[in-house]
């Protein structure tokens, strides 16, 4: 059977609906990951969720220890992982609440632990990273989400930007220019560090604001919370009918 890892981001800290689960303190190599590991089964499939940023939610992206959750997953058995992020919107149809399983990466964040090959090595190590995301559970959550009838778009670019702070407007245009669909602050790492590992790796983004100068309004955090608590019970709800389809 397989088991597919859900690293949770803001706004999902827990799954509900779990069964024989199960709360595991974990260590790694790389120090301790963002919270304990919640173990269980959900729509018959087995799981590990992980909150990214902690539960209570407390660690900023740039201080996620990214190398730590990955590897914990992976040395709990973890052959997939769905990641789940709040982003902001730049592409005309990636407003608040769109939901959007991205395809191509783009890495603006510095200064984060962002490989497992660095030192001690036998050989210096480059992976494959043409196409950052795997394309069989990118195809399943498109999927789910059709059987869910709820709109998705299957593409995007997501530009990973250092945080915490959000961008300028004048960021977000050159992001445009550069093709950037969306952005947020975890995919990178992130991604990266799964690939290393040889884990297959898509993400799922809610779109909780338009992106710096986008609009009249600034961004407010209330607004923000306001997109996550109203768009995760779809994110939840596609997930879960990826795990129903998985053996
Ligand atoms: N920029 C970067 N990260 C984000 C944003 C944003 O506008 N919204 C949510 N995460």
């Amino acid at each position: 059977m397989s088991v597919t890892a859900i690293i949770g981001g803001s706004g999902l800290y827990a799954l509900e609906g779990l069964e024989e689960r199960n709360v595991i303190e974990v260590d790694t190599v790389w120090g301790a990951p963002s919270a304990p590991l919640v173990t269980g089964v959900l729509e018959g499939s087995r799981v590990i969720f992980l909150a990214r940023h902690g539960n209570p939610h407390r660690i900023p992206p740039h201080r996620v220890n990214y190398r730590a959750n990955l590897q914990a997953l992976k040395d709990a058995g973890a052959s997939r992982i769905i990641a789940i992020n709040a982003v902001g919107g730049i592409h005309p149809q990636m407003g608040p609440e769109a939901l959007v399983v991205a395809d191509q990466i783009i890495d603006y964040s510095w200064g984060r632990e962002h490989t497992f090959h660095a030192d001690n090595l036998d050989e210096v190590v480059h992976v494959d990273f043409s196409y950052p995301y795997s394309e069989p559970l990118r195809q399943q959550l498109i999927a789910a989400a059709s059987r869910c009838s709820l709109p998705l778009l299957d593409h995007g670019v997501y530009g990973c930007t250092q945080g915490p702070r959000l961008e300028s407007a004048a960021e977000v245009n050159r992001l445009e220019r550069d093709g950037v669909d969306i952005i947020g602050m975890t995919a990178m790492p992130e991604a990266g560090l799964a690939r290393e590992l040889e884990l297959d790796y898509a993400t799922l983004a809610l779109v909780v604001n338009w992106a710096a100068g986008r609009t009249e309004e600034l961004i407010t955090m209330e607004e923000i919370h306001r997109v996550i608590d109203s768009g995760m019970s779809s994110v939840l709800a596609i997930v879960k009918q990826v795990l129903a389809a998985t053996d």
